[in-house]
């Protein structure tokens, strides 16, 4: 199958979990972002990709969408907005929740991910902002598919998958992850129930975990430690 090569791209205590809000010390949070920020530039990627929640809460900070209705339906088919965009920001949001300021994060163009299931008042929304998408299946999402048309319509060739949990552990789940990148921060962190780097919604089949192979550990200023895996 054509797609991009997919790094997951995770910053996480020692025990993997990987909600900021829980590790209090807002100086040294911000200092582990700077790391992330700079390992995930060395990659020269074409694109990063995350979950709903993750583009809500970090990107679009609760933006809603103001829907209108169409005159007439919309086709399921891709939708280009900008034909000069290099740089693409992902988000997978398969029932069309997201609301945006404009069609861009930083210089990035955002491509929305959905199912055939969202709504024509959605697609129309997305398209007076200027906003990319592309269809992943009809109810539920194929991310083998979305890939294809990631690689296809807009020539990304490098990927970074940024989270969340939950959209990390489906991609895993399909064997889709070819390369994990990992800060491992040093944080330990009890917090009950909060979430991991790969996790997977109850309604998903759970295929069998993913082994590793060790490419590098790298030490980085303030206790960080950045480990890189190949998927064998
Ligand atoms: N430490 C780090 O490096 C790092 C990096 C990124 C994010 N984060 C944090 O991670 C948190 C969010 O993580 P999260 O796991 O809760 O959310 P997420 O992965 O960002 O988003 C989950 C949402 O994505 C959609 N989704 C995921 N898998 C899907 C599937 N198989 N099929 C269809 N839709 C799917 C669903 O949207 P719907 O609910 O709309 O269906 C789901 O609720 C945030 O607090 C963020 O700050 C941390």
């Amino acid at each position: 199958m054509n797609r991009p090569r997919v790094i997951c791209h995770m910053a996480s205590t020692v025990n993997g979990k990987i909600l900021t809000a829980d590790w209090g010390d807002k100086e040294a949070v911000k200092t582990f972002s700077g790391f992330y920020e700079k390992c995930h530039e060395s990659y020269k990627s074409q694109a990063w990709m995350c979950g709903r929640v993750t583009m809500e809460k970090d990107f679009s900070h609760g933006e809603k969408p103001v829907l209108t209705q169409p005159a007439a339906s919309i086709p399921r088919q891709p939708f280009i907005a900008d034909k000069n965009a290099t740089t693409f920001a992902v988000a997978i949001d398969t029932k069309g929740k997201l609301g945006w300021k404009n069609n861009r994060i930083g210089g990035d163009h955002i491509i929305e991910v959905l199912t055939e299931a969202v709504s024509d008042a959605y697609l129309f929304y997305l398209q007076q902002k200027g906003i990319s998408y592309i269809f992943a299946g009809k109810e539920k999402a194929d991310f083998a598919l979305a890939l294809q048309q990631l690689a296809e319509l807009f020539n990304i060739r490098t990927l970074m998958l940024e989270g969340g949990g939950y959209v990390n552990g489906s991609l895993l789940n399909e064997g889709l992850i070819d390369e994990i990148s990992l800060l491992l921060l040093p944080v330990a962190d009890s917090t009950p129930h909060s979430i991991t780097v790969f996790e997977l919604s109850d309604y998903l089949p759970k295929k069998s975990a993913t082994h590793l192979q060790l490419a590098s550990v790298q030490q980085l200023e303030q206790g960080v430690l950045w480990l890189k895996y190949q998927v064998k």
